[in-house]
């Protein structure tokens, strides 16, 4: 198995639940460690260059608008197979088609407002990690 960090955000609907507690138990539970995070609230400038990828997207704007509505809570997660590990436990995009006992089953209200993000591949990981991480930031443990 490999070892992997990933990026990890709960999003501004899920820090308004109070649920940032209960999804760090799911990462800890499934064995994957909390190696750095932060709380911050996203300029419209990190949140477009973040989500670059889908600026073309038609959701873009309202993915904007909905990650600048409050803070996020950012963290690596660092585990075998942290990558897959972490989308298992997020589920599908869309709540209504995540699997139950997934995070986004549990915690989401819809496609645009689906409590937390992680990255999709090791190029992406990366990346993303760095745009919110300086490296004297993560924790390997
Ligand atoms: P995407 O990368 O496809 O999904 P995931 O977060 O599961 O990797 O999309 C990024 C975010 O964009 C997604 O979490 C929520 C938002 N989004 C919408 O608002 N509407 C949509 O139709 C899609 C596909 C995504």
């Amino acid at each position: 198995m490999a070892l992997e960090r990933t990026l990890s955000i709960i999003k501004p609907d899920a820090v308004v639940k109070n649920v940032v507690g209960e999804i760090y138990a799911r990462f800890e539970k499934a064995g994957l460690k909390v190696v750095a995070a932060k709380m911050k609230h996203l300029s419209r400038k990190e949140a477009e260059g973040f989500y670059a990828v889908h600026r073309e997207r038609p959701f873009f704007n309202a993915l904007v608008e909905f990650m600048i509505s409050g803070p996020v809570m950012i963290q690596v997660l660092q585990g075998d197979n942290a990558i897959l590990k972490n989308r298992e436990l997020m589920g599908a995009t869309n709540p209504k088609d995540a699997a139950k006992g997934t995070i986004r089953a549990d915690f989401a209200d819809s496609i645009d407002a689906n409590a937390v993000h992680g990255s999709d591949a090791a190029e992406t990981a990366a990346v993303e990690i760095a745009y919110f991480f300086a490296a004297t930031e993560v924790f390997p443990r």
